[in-house]
Parts: C-alpha cells; sequence; structure tokens
C-alpha cells in the first residue's frame, strides 16, 4: 500500500523525552530523567472509595457519554478554586491540559503563524503546536521570566503578528524558575498594550515549598489570556484531567474543537476527581506532596553542592518537580547521557527545550521520582561521568570554560 503522510506528520518528532525514557528503563537505573509524579502521593485510597461512590450513586450516567464542557459540579469547583472571578460557564475540562495545548494550537494557529514562547520552554507544548505548523519564535528569558523587551521585539506585525505567547509562570518545566511579581506585571501591562494574547500553563502552582507564587498572569488580565490547569500533579496523571479557562469569544471554538478530538473527558474520571475534591480534601493532601518534594529538592540541592566539580552550576527551585543545571560552556548534555546510562543514571539534555538556539551544556534534573537515597547515589554518578567528560576536554576549552564561567 502507498501510504502518503501528510505534510504535517512529517513535522511530528518523536519526543526526545519518550525515547530517553526508553532508555531508563534499564533496570537499576536511576532516573532523573523523567517528569513523573512521586506516585507515594497518589491517593489511592480516597479514589478506592469514589469509585465505589460514583458507581453506587452514578453508575449509569458516568458510564454514558456527556457533555463537551465537562461535569457541571467539577466545572465548578475549578471555577471556585482559581484565584479571580471565574464563572463556571468558562471552564473547558480537558484530557489533561496536553489537549488544552493541542485545542489552542488548532484554534490559534495557521500555518505559518508566528507564536512565542520561552528559552526554554516545556518540550510537550512545542509538539502540541507543531502540527498546526506554527513559526515559533523564542523571546530571550532570564531568572524571572521572558524578557519584556525582547517581547515586545519580537511580536511581528500585520498579518505576521503573534497569535500568543506561551508562558509557564511557575516552577517552569523546564527550569524550575518563576517569575517575579514585578515581571507579572510589567508583561502583563506590555501585553494588554500590545494586544498580545498570553497562554498561560500552570500545572505545578500549587506545590510551592515555602511561600505561594505570585498570582497568576491570567487574574490581572482575564479577557487577554488563556489559562491551563491540571489534576496530575496534584492527584495523579493517570486520570488524565485537566482544564482551560479562556474568555467567551474562544469558548465556542474551543468547545468544537474539543468535540472533534474526543467528544468529552472520561465521564467516569471526572466524578471520581469530583468525589475526591469535595470537602476541601485537596486542602489537606497538597501540602503533603510539598512536603516531600521539598525534602527531595533539598536532598539534590545537598548532593549536588557535595558531588559536583568545580564549573558546574544549578538554580534552586521555590517548588515544583525540576531543576536546571548547567555544565561548563564545551561540554555537550547529549554527549554525557549515554556515559551517564552506563553509570546507571539519566536525566534530559537541555536542548531538548529550546525552539531554537539550543543551549548544549543544559540540563533538567527532576527530584521528584528518585529517593532520597537514589538521590545521593546518582548525584554521585552523574557528578562522576561530567568529572570524567571535564578531563576528556582539550586543555584549552578547560581553560576558556573556567573564564567564561
Ligand atoms: C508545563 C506542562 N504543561 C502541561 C503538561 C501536561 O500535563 P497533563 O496533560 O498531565 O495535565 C505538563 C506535563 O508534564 C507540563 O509539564
Amino acid at each position: 500500500m502507498d501510504w502518503t503522510l501528510a505534510a504535517r506528520a512529517e513535522k511530528m518528532n518523536p519526543s526526545v523525552i519518550r525515547e530517553i525514557l526508553k532508555v531508563t528503563e534499564k533496570p537499576g537505573i536511576i532516573s532523573f530523567a523523567g517528569g513523573l509524579p512521586s506516585p507515594k502521593t497518589f491517593p489511592v485510597a480516597e479514589f478506592r472509595v469514589a469509585c465505589e461512590q460514583v458507581l453506587r450513586d452514578d453508575g449509569p450516567a458516568s458510564l454514558q457519554y456527556a457533555a463537551s464542557e465537562g461535569y457541571g459540579p467539577l466545572r465548578e469547583m475549578v471555577a471556585a478554586g482559581l484565584p479571580w472571578k471565574v464563572d463556571a460557564s468558562q471552564v473547558l475540562i480537558t484530557t489533561g491540559s496536553q489537549q488544552g495545548l493541542d485545542l489552542l494550537a488548532k484554534v490559534l494557529i495557521d500555518s505559518g503563524s508566528r507564536i512565542l514562547v520561552e528559552t526554554p520552554t516545556y518540550l510537550g507544548a512545542l509538539q502540541a503546536f507543531a502540527p498546526m505548523e506554527p513559526k515559533t519564535v523564542s523571546v530571550q528569558s532570564d531568572d524571572e521570566g521572558v524578557d519584556v523587551a525582547d517581547m515586545a521585539a519580537k511580536i511581528g506585525q500585520g498579518s505576521d503578528k503573534a497569535r500568543f505567547l506561551y508562558l509557564l509562570p511557575n516552577f517552569q518545566n523546564p527550569t524550575g524558575r518563576t517569575m517575579t511579581e514585578a515581571r507579572r506585571a510589567a508583561v502583563s501591562a506590555r501585553a494588554a498594550e500590545l494586544g498580545l494574547p498570553l497562554a498561560e500553563d500552570n500545572p505545578y502552582g500549587d506545590l510551592w515549598f515555602d511561600a505561594p507564587p505570585p498570582a497568576p498572569l491570567t487574574a490581572r488580565n482575564p479577557g487577554g489570556c488563556v489559562y491551563l490547569g491540571s489534576f496530575s500533579k496534584v492527584l495523579a496523571p493517570g486520570l488524565r484531567l485537566g482544564f482551560m479557562i479562556a474568555p467567551a469569544p474562544l469558548m465556542p471554538k474551543l468547545l468544537q474543537a474539543k468535540q472533534a478530538a474526543d467528544l468529552h473527558s472520561p465521564s467516569f474520571n471526572q466524578r471520581m476527581v469530583a468525589r475526591v475534591m469535595q470537602d476541601g480534601f485537596l486542602d489537606r493532601h497538597v501540602p503533603t506532596i510539598r512536603a516531600l518534594y521539598k525534602q527531595q529538592r533539598d536532598a539534590m540541592l545537598a548532593a549536588l553542592k557535595r558531588e559536583m566539580p568545580e564549573g558546574v552550576r544549578w538554580n534552586q527551585p521555590d517548588g515544583g518537580m525540576f531543576l536546571w543545571a548547567r555544565l561548563p560552556a564545551g561540554l555537550d548534555a547529549v554527549a554525557l547521557l549515554p556515559q551517564a546510562v552506563e553509570r546507571n543514571v539519566a536525566f534530559v539534555p537541555g536542548a531538548a527545550f529550546y525552539a531554537d538556539g539550543a543551549q548544549a551544556n543544559t540540563m533538567r534534573l527532576s527530584f521528584v521520582t528518585a529517593s532520597v537515597e537514589q538521590i545521593d547515589i546518582g548525584i554521585a554518578a552523574l557528578a562522576q561521568t561530567i568529572r570524567e567528560a571535564m578531563e576528556r576536554q582539550p586543555k584549552s576549552a578547560r581553560e576558556r570554560a573556567a573564564v567564561e564561567g
């Protein structure tokens, strides 16, 4: 048979992360690579009870087709839980926030449309946007988030004006960084002035360690933003449930895209989540996730400090699941990975997260899936791998790296 692939299918790439995860399935490997929440945090007992209750009280409806917008009581709970005034009619329940990214792309991107992203950004978003064939432009970013002047410089004009800027203000995937209050205010004000829509993705915002992050950008200008949320990191990713809050003019189109994609998100799962969440369960549960992840982050920071050779740098995320490390200039994290896997430790090379201009000497380390004991062993093995790679570098490169810091 003569299968002719669509041009968009040609543009789909295997996720580098999934490919890496395959490598990390090697028995005994300590993986800092996956973006998997700790299974210790999954409320299995609560779901067992909820499952029983849903089937007992609401069995046929929970197994029937349902409205594309989502289960009414769950939409109301989502609206009530957000820190700005949201009506339940603005909430679209999605099959994970990943589907929200896909719907956004279908509704807002034409072939060749300019879209703006952070540097670096969430690989899964780049993948969700790619089939719509955008012109993806990276906005320069620092530890506080996107650079406002560069955002304005890259917005484009007329038919080339950016359709939206995709932002991850809280404990970003991949870097773990958080946008400061001042930067949020500046980005929000300038974007409103320029008429630039924002797509704010916030799956990690509840996972803060010492203090909650500043208010979402959407809270400052709900008419100019689409907001994406998820139950994956506060309940369980296998439920595949997330949500989108969109301004009224976009809602009918997002709903039509949702209908075409999967009619609706699973009725049964939505009812179970609503059951589990009633009586304020998340207020009791989420602090336990925060405490666990904070302990894990501290273990990784301590191990990095103890083990890493001079010249390796990393940040200290205030929440979420990831930290970002920078190797001395000249070292390539992609080339380092097989050597690390030989030593039974894995990470994601940072290059995967850049829309363009990848920085090869960066890596993402997840601190939530491995235990504290594994973190100690894994970071020591990673440090040894890096040390050996540095020793193999020609002396001139090492001296240059030392100067560049
Ligand atoms: C930034 C970001 N957005 C969206 C998602 C997708 O999450 P889900 O579809 O499980 O809600 C992830 C998953 O890791 C993520 O890191």
